[in-house]
């Protein structure tokens, strides 16, 4: 039975973990703060720093530093002993991976300049089923959350530095494949600039990429292409997919990061529209996360999911694993294999007979 101290400590921790979520704006901005003054790094180079030797070396003036430590060690990101500073031990091995430190760097960006405002309209956006994030950023008339990060040069600089950080954490994984090598002629749906045909380029020489993007995106995709050492293999395409139909003569179709945007009905008529533009024995390629909610470490799929509703597309959610493969074996793929990545993504592949 426990005893009546582990009772009152669980009940304190709890009472710690809500404080964390209730003030999770001041949180985040103390989160923010740590890497905007470089505190994490100093920590992690210099542990044991006295209070104001931190405060001098972020150069902050003592009381303001005061405020960011005791801030950022109530979230178990640095700690105190005596009066010494040290990070804390799981914070500094996950930052010791350079790619997760630029995932969060420029996550931590891109919640602060454009998630983090549209995130007040969740309550209405939940009633309305719609994204009232993207008016309340962009204005009442804008209708498509993609195209107005295409028309804002800061904003696309700051998605697409999160997303291909994200993308980024898979990669090499992803695209050392072997698929991609037994497929002549591959086609990435949504492909931002290009990083991911880039990459399967790399690692296969003899495999065609070509990036399906928006209009207003894909002059920066076909700029970068233009100085890849793999250019003569590699394509952009400029193309709203909503409105016009996959091309043909592509025996791997990807989509990357790219069906949790949408409803369960798009997603599955983008499988479908797939399913017929393949070549007879193509695939699809599905890459993302996936909601586990019984999972440790699914927190990032259950929390950001919500953002495809109240701003990316208004639709949209992490599915379950088991619904994809459900949605595919629905429309004719004969054979799906599940290649498992970290963070809680998958590799999903489904083969045309
Ligand atoms: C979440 S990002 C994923 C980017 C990349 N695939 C990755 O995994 O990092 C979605 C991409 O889809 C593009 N996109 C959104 N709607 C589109 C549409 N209707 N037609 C073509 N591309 C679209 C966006 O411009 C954006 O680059």
């Amino acid at each position: 039975m426990a005893s009546e101290s582990d009772t009152e400590r669980k009940r304190l921790l709890f009472e710690d973990h809500l404080n964390r979520i209730a003030y999770g704006h001041i949180s985040f901005e103390l989160y923010r703060a740590g890497f905007e003054f470089g505190l994490y790094d100093l920590l992690k180079k210099k542990p044991g720093l006295r209070l104001e030797e931190v405060a001098s070396a972020i150069s902050l003036r003592p009381y303001p530093a005061e405020v960011l430590l005791i801030g950022v060690a109530a979230l178990d990101l640095v700690r105190k002993e005596g009066d010494k500073w040290y990070i804390s031990e799981e914070f500094g091995k996950h930052l010791d991976s350079e790619k997760y430190k630029e995932f969060r760097i420029s996550d931590a960006d891109y919640m602060h300049r454009i998630v983090g405002p549209a995130a007040r309209t969740l309550v209405d956006s939940l009633r309305a089923e719609k994204n009232l994030g993207l008016p309340e950023l962009y204005g009442p008339k804008a209708a498509n959350f993609y195209e107005e990060l295409g028309k804002n040069e800061a904003h696309f600089a700051s998605f697409t530095r999160r997303m291909s950080a994200l993308t980024r954490l898979n990669i090499e994984k992803v695209a050392a494949n072997p698929i991609f090598g037994q497929k002549k002629n591959v086609l990435d749906v949504g492909g931002n600039t290009g990083y991911l045909a880039i990459e399967i380029t790399k690692h296969h020489k003899a495999t065609r990429a070509t990036t399906i993007d928006l209009p207003v995106v894909i002059g920066k995709t076909e700029a970068l292409f233009k100085k890849s050492e793999n250019s003569s293999r590699l394509a952009a395409i400029g193309s709203n997919i909503f409105t016009e139909k996959l091309p043909r003569g592509y025996d791997c179709i990807v989509f990357a990061h790219f069906t949790p945007i949408f409803s369960v009905s798009r997603v599955k008529k983008f499988l479908a529209d797939t399913f017929e533009a393949l070549d007879s024995g193509g695939c699809v390629c599905l890459y993302n996360g996936h909601a586990d909610p019984n999972k440790p470490g699914s927190a990032f799929h259950g929390i950001f999911g919500a953002y495809f509703e109240f701003l990316a597309g208004g639709a949209g959610l992490y599915h379950e694993k088991p619904s994809y493969m459900a949605w595919m074996k629905e429309i004719g793929y004969a054979k799906i294999e599940v290649h498992p990545m970290d963070f809680n993504e998958a590799l999903l592949i489904g083969h045309k007979a």
